[in-house]
């Protein structure tokens, strides 16, 4: 019975949406990741953000370069796979580059304001970008989206789904081969429109938007280390989440979304958006599947999808996660100062084992 294992070996996953940062942060969030993942889609949204090749270029060697020895001295395989962040300025000639280089293998969509390090985001993506969504459309170039629309007037809990209409549906229209991914998908609208849509589109979905409704925010008290954008829905969004992921559909894939910040920058005033997911991130997915009993459909999720949809191989090693109770930290040091991991102080029932 797939419900009573104690073991679970998948190929090895990729993580589709990671926030890795920079310099010290980099190299202590780095070995989370590389523990499980063999590739990550790099999120561009550094400060200044990664608007051309050449800078995405050096930060990946930055990245190659933080990788730490592991036991016996080898240096741990992981393939970077780096993004371009869309300006109301980007040129269509730098798509071509992008596509050229053989580095790049997304262009990020933040609707300018929509989240953390956003403010160099699009104004206006059909008014101010049709020439790089024509070029990205004829080179194939994957579209990652943060779908969310910025107007005020909007109840943040409804952007996701007031984005659809007034973004996704108008862009797919022009644009109908581009290639789209709907990033942390949060909603039962977006489940919906990503399984029925035409034409090559697919999302990722968060651990966090799997285990967790919005009552996670205020359990008890204010919850900042749960506050992320888009922001946890209700539990309908999240079983509808959880059904997709679980579903083995090909369009949906893994994407931790996993968004480091200092702890100070967190629990403050105002507080930032971002939970940490990359040091436990699988051992949180098997444990979503696990509710359902749907253990089966990991690997499709973490392991299978993503690859088919960027066209790449899946991986050739494994990994294998056991049924053995692990506390998450209530903190990990992170440079100088320290971060918290989601679910703190809790106790998983899976975790991975050493390789
Ligand atoms: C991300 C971050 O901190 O960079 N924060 C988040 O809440 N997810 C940005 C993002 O992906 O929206
Ligand atoms: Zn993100």
């Amino acid at each position: 019975m797939i419900d009573s294992i104690a073991h679970l070996t998948i190929r090895r996953p990729d993580d589709w949406h990671l926030h890795l940062r920079d310099a010290d942060v980099l190299r202590a969030v780095l070995p989370d990741t590389v523990s499980q993942f063999a590739r990550a889609i790099i999120m561009p949204n550094l400060q200044p953000p990664i608007t051309t090749t050449e800078q995405a270029r050096a930060y990946r060697e930055r990245i190659l370069a933080a990788l730490a020895p592991g036991e016996a001295g080898r240096v741990p395989a992981f393939e970077p796979l780096m993004t371009l962040y869309l300006t109301d300025h980007t040129q269509a000639d730098e798509i071509r580059v992008a596509q050229t280089s053989g580095l790049i293998y997304g262009v990020k969509l933040y609707p300018a304001g929509a989240t953390t390090h956003s403010a160099a985001g699009v104004t206006d993506l059909l008014g101010r970008c049709a020439s790089v969504l024509e070029v990205m459309q004829a080179l194939e170039m994957p579209l990652l989206v943060h779908g969310e629309v910025t107007d005020p007037q909007v109840d943040l809990f409804d952007r996701e789904a007031v984005f659809i209409d007034r973004v996704m549906i108008p862009l797919r229209r022009a644009y109908p081969a581009l290639k789209v991914v709907f990033e942390h998908l949060t909603t039962r609208e977006g489940v919906q429109y990503v399984r029925d849509a035409q034409g090559p589109v697919a999302a990722t979905i968060t651990a966090h938007h799997l285990l967790y409704n919005r009552n996670a925010l205020f359990q008890g008290g204010l919850r900042p280390h749960w506050y992320c954008l888009p922001v946890l829905k209700r539990e309908v969004h999240r079983q509808a989440l959880l059904e997709a992921a679980s579903s083995g559909h090909s369009r949906f894939f893994l994407g931790t979304d996993s968004a480091p910040h200092p702890r100070g920058a967190k629990e403050q005033d105002c507080g930032c958006a971002g939970c940490y997911t990359a040091r436990h991130a699988m051992a949180l997915y098997a444990t979503a599947f696990d509710s359902v009993g749907r253990l089966d459909q990991l690997e499709a999720f973490a392991s299978l999808n993503g690859p088919a949809f960027y066209g790449l191989s899946p991986n050739s090693d494994m990994l294998s996660l056991e049924r053995v109770d692990d506390l998450v930290p209530q903190q990990l040091a992170m440079g100088s100062d320290v971060l918290v991991p989601l679910a703190a102080g809790t106790s998983l029932p899976w975790r991975i084992c050493a390789a």
